[in-house]
């Protein structure tokens, strides 16, 4: 399958796109040595390498369809970063086994999906990447049942300042944990709930601190940005070398 490339040059990742194509920035969501590929749904399944295809020998066709996507994504990613056209095999937890040298995240969610990978090794004077975290949701608030399990009684407090603002942000909560749990997991092999997760929202900035227990190998924090682009609600988290705790 032939997918169409174009680099949007503005600092915004668009993701509601009329027709499916296949865009990547550089910029906004992650830092500048992240490349982050988003798709709208295509008509056809991207091809798979023969590990993946096994992975999803017993999955239902719109199962498969979601996982080819996300790993035509991924492989797009890293060929933009200059690296090798390989499987992306799942991992023992699900987690995507990224090729060495490389990390990242996929997501996807009602006909979109993105990925997102970086070099391990720094390039230039920056710091070294140890981690991706990517996560999409729809623009919807949680049931409100959840929200206690997502939310510590600090986030509880905030949510209920920024009632009536018209943003969803107990499932921004949700979205920015399950990135996090994303950037961490390929590394640390630990589980976390949500509530270990502590999030602190900047909406002036579009950004959030993410606050992590501290565990020997694990970063302190992840810096993470979000985004709502028209029925889809992104958060990002990177863990970049040097915020491990002693
Ligand atoms: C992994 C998980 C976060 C996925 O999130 P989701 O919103 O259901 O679905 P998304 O489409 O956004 O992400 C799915 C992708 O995440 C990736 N993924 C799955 N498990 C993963 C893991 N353990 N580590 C890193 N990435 C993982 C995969 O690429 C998957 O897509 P694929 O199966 O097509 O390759 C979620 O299913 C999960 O297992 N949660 C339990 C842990 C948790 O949430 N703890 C609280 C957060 S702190």
């Amino acid at each position: 399958m032939t997918l169409a490339p174009i680099l949007l040059r503005s600092p915004a990742v668009v993701v509601a796109l009329p027709t499916p194509i296949v865009e990547r920035s550089r910029e906004h969501l992650f830092p500048k040595d992240v490349v982050l590929v988003t798709s709208r749904d295509l008509a056809d399944d991207p091809d798979l390498f023969p590990e993946e295809s096994r992975a999803m020998a017993r999955a239902t066709p719109a199962r498969r369809h979601e996982f080819a996507l996300g790993r035509c994504c991924a492989r797009q990613a890293v060929s933009l970063l200059g690296g090798p056209r390989v499987a992306i095999p799942v991992g023992r937890f699900r987690d995507p086994v990224w090729p060495f040298g490389y990390v990242g995240s996929i997501t996807h969610c009602q006909g979109f999906c993105a990925a997102a990978a970086a070099r391990t090794a720094p390039v230039d004077d920056s710091r070294a990447i140890r981690g991706l975290g990517l996560d999409s949701e729809p623009v919807a608030s949680l049931p409100e049942e959840l929200t206690g399990v997502v939310c510590t009684a600090e986030e509880c407090a905030w949510l209920a300042s920024r009632q009536g603002d018209g943003v969803p942000w107990d499932r921004l909560f949700f979205c920015a944990k399950e990135s996090a749990y994303k950037c961490l997991f390929p590394t640390t092999h630990r589980f976390l709930e949500f509530r270990d997760v502590g999030v602190r929202f900047d909406p002036e900035n579009g950004s959030f601190d993410a606050r992590l227990p501290s565990l020997y190998g694990s970063p302190s924090h992840l810096i993470g940005r979000y985004a709502i682009r028209d029925v889809i609600l992104l958060a990002a988290t990177t863990w970049l070398e040097g915020h491990e705790c002693p």
